[in-house]
């Protein structure tokens, strides 16, 4: 299984031959500078999954559906807005699951709020636990730490890695996400959600430290590389 980390909260992962692109926002990242717009143009995805409608998740999700012809998995008022741009869709709510030819989705709680960007209501923040008979990883979303996250170990497949926001600010910090990551009863844990702003800049030798300091790993990846889990 292959991670590739595009910036801010956007992941694609390649998993039993399927392409899932998470939370496209690459174009108006100030950290792609140029290089945004040419990999907008020639990503590949077969699913498009949003965690919720805010502007930094969902920005180059409609151009990238459209030129690849994925579908988008998300909650229903999500995908219902993007339905009426022609764009296929997969809605979903709290709680539920899904399988599909990737493997299976559950959506978990997630504590933010969410509006998309012309104003239209879009539902619930969520995040995602996916898993296969390759892989199994949460993805958060944009959240503060919630008890919740204690249902996922007990609901869900045993986690390989989970993908964690630890920016502050408008998300859970280090210090909340090092506990998030006990509460889901995972060591290997990938940041996102940092450096994009000021407001989300971090230390990466402390972020790490803080991990390493409860037996997790933290793994920051460089923009637009990709790494084997
Ligand atoms: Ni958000
Ligand atoms: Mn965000």
């Amino acid at each position: 299984m292959k991670v590739t980390y595009y910036g801010q909260s956007c992941f694609l992962i390649e998993t039993l031959g399927q392409k899932l692109l998470f939370d496209p926002f690459i174009s108006p990242n100030p950290l792609q500078s140029e290089n945004g717009k040419a990999i907008v143009n020639n990503i590949e995805a077969d699913y498009i999954l949003l965690t919720h409608g805010h502007g930094d998740h969902v920005a180059d999700a409609e151009s990238i559906a459209k030129r690849c012809g994925a579908t988008i998995i998300s909650n229903y008022e999500i995908v219902s807005w993007y339905q009426t741009k022609g764009i296929k869709g997969h809605p979903m709510n709290l709680g539920g699951s899904k399988s599909f030819d990737f493997g299976t989705v559950k959506m978990v709680n997630a504590v933010h709020s969410s509006v998309l960007p012309d104003g239209t209501y879009a539902g619930n923040p969520s995040g995602f636990v996916v898993s296969n008979t390759e892989i199994t990883f949460y993805i958060a979303g944009d959240t503060a730490l919630t008890m919740d996250m204690k249902l996922i170990p007990m609901t869900c497949p045993k986690l390989d890695f989970a993908i964690l926001p630890i920016g502050d600010n408008f998300t859970m910090g280090i210090s909340d996400a090092v506990l998030a990551a006990q509460f889901i009863e995972c060591d290997k844990i990938i940041g996102c959600h940092y450096d994009t702003f000021g407001y989300i800049k971090i230390n990466h030798a402390s972020a790490q430290k803080a991990f390493s300091a409860k037996g997790k790993e933290l793994i920051l990846l460089p923009l637009n590389e990709s790494t084997t889990l």
